[in-house]
């Protein structure tokens, strides 16, 4: 198919992806496929904002044209308190991914969550109510699919965190919030985490080992029952060190570029107030990550 370039012009709607680094963001190549293809004059830019300089860059940026931004590491937290409205979903996750733009007003969403779980949904056969998940991480992104998780009826969580007090402060956060759920802790060390994985049904690998092949977490493989799915955020490469070892002991996967995608499909959403198509931006981001 020739790709027809955009004609940028004075009415073309402007959106931007803020981080540092932002070099490597995908979410360019997906959002003008997008744009793109549902036929819609605007385009979608990388810019460095370094942490520091966040609240100025806001401030700046919401006297002008722009009409919203994604944002990503390490200014996601940072975000929350520049935000004129917050959704109850970016307040109890306590970060936000994108932001609308509205003749002054900062409107602060967080779409992670969800991503993830649209791609739990559209690529597996899971099914969250009643059971029982062990996240690994305590960032952000551990954060939004717990709190996602939730949501979609989950009994149980366990954090499962390489600094043990950091999990244990987010699991007594959230526990405050998520009322319901039942919410533990666990080191990474393998006694504790063999407890700890004792009955799940899904594993969340939420922090950043494995990315470029790089790092597995040694997890308890023998107490972890048969058909347990095994979740990666990682995206770069697609199969993880953590998703090969899952696939060579029988276990079902999923990997991270759906979680990508979707959660930028949702910002595309919330932007334009379509649905953009899922199938182009998926197979422009795979393209991608093979040529890279
Ligand atoms: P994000 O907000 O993008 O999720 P983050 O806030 O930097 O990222 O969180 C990174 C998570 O990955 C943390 O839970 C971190 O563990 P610590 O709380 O101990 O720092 C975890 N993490 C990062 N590198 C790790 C490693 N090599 N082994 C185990 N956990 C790691």
């Amino acid at each position: 198919m020739k790709k027809v370039q955009p004609q940028l012009s004075g009415k073309t709607a402007v959106y931007a992806v803020l981080g540092d680094p932002v070099e490597h963001s995908l979410s360019p190549v997906f959002q003008n496929e997008a744009f793109r293809a549902a036929g819609i004059d605007a385009c979608y830019v990388p810019m460095r904002v370094a942490a520091k300089d966040l609240s100025a860059a806001i401030t700046g940026l919401s006297h002008t044209s722009l009409k919203g931004f994604n944002a990503t590491v390490p200014l996601k937290e940072a975000l929350v308190p520049l935000c004129t409205k917050l959704t109850d979903e970016a307040r109890l996750i306590g970060a936000v991914n994108t932001v609308e733009l509205d003749g002054g007003k900062i409107v602060g969403h967080n779409t992670d969550g969800r991503g993830f779980l649209e791609s739990l949904k559209e690529e597996t056969k899971f099914q969250p109510r009643g059971k029982k998940a062990c996240v690994v991480g305590s960032g952000g992104a551990a954060r939004a699919i717990i709190c996602a998780l939730t949501k979609a009826g989950v009994r149980e969580i366990v954090i499962c965190n390489r600094t043990p007090a950091k999990g244990k402060q987010l699991a007594s956060d959230l526990a405050h919030k998520l009322h319901g759920m039942k919410l533990g802790s666990s080191s990474l060390r393998m006694g504790e985490l063999s407890r700890a994985f004792e009955g799940v049904s899904l594993v969340v690998q939420a922090t950043p080992v494995g990315l470029e092949g790089r790092g597995l977490i040694p997890l308890p493989w023998g107490v972890i029952p048969k058909g347990t799915l095994v979740a990666d955020i990682v995206y770069q490469p697609q199969l993880t060190p953590l998703l090969s070892e899952a696939k060579r002991r029988g276990l079902p996967t999923l990997g991270g570029v759906g979680m990508l995608v979707h959660q930028g499909a949702l910002s595309f959403e919330i932007w334009t107030g379509k649905k953009p198509d899922l199938k182009r931006m998926r197979q422009v981001v795979e393209h991608a990550l093979a040529n890279s």
